[in-house]
């Protein structure tokens, strides 16, 4: 599968974690950065990511930054990204199954690493169901008109 990852300065503390568990994983990543402590904004995060995610390259996207809230936020202002912000696994895994999200974004000041490869895990294991959800998707593609 293939990754797309970004974060803020404060979610880099966790990034070279996720990108070695993914590739662990078997999968091909690309960092959109930032690749420093040094201060940046999230939204140009989020942008990159999700841009790369609606140009087909990349299957999915993960976004890191202190909370998740921020990063997940600017994504989900991009038509076409449904990204979910999470803090346990079970969430995860059925943002997958029947929100169809396409971003996962994580905490790096809320989830310590080794939770952070379990939502990881579960979320890229699980897929959408389709179905009765398919229209609620739709529905939400209609609020994006
Ligand atoms: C940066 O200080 C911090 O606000 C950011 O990483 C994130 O937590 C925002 O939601």
């Amino acid at each position: 599968m293939k990754i797309a990852i970004g974060s803020d300065h404060v979610g880099y503390e966790l990034k070279p974690a996720m990108i070695e568990y993914l590739q662990d994983l078997g999968c091909s990543v690309k960092d959109f950065g930032t690749r420093s402590n040094a201060r940046v904004d999230y939204p140009d995060y989020s942008k990159k990511v999700s841009e790369a995610v609606l140009s087909g390259e990349f299957e999915r996207g993960i976004l890191i930054c202190g909370t998740g809230v921020g990063i997940s936020i600017a994504a989900n202002k991009i038509k076409g990204i449904r990204a979910v912000v999470c803090s346990e696994p079970y969430s995860a895994k059925l943002s997958k199954e029947h929100n169809n999200t396409n971003i996962l974004a994580l905490g790096s000041r809320v989830v310590g690493k080794e939770l952070a490869k379990m939502i990881v895990n579960e979320w890229l294991g699980a897929e959408f169901e389709g179905g009765r959800h398919s229209k609620r998707i739709e529905k939400i593609a209609k609020l994006e008109e």
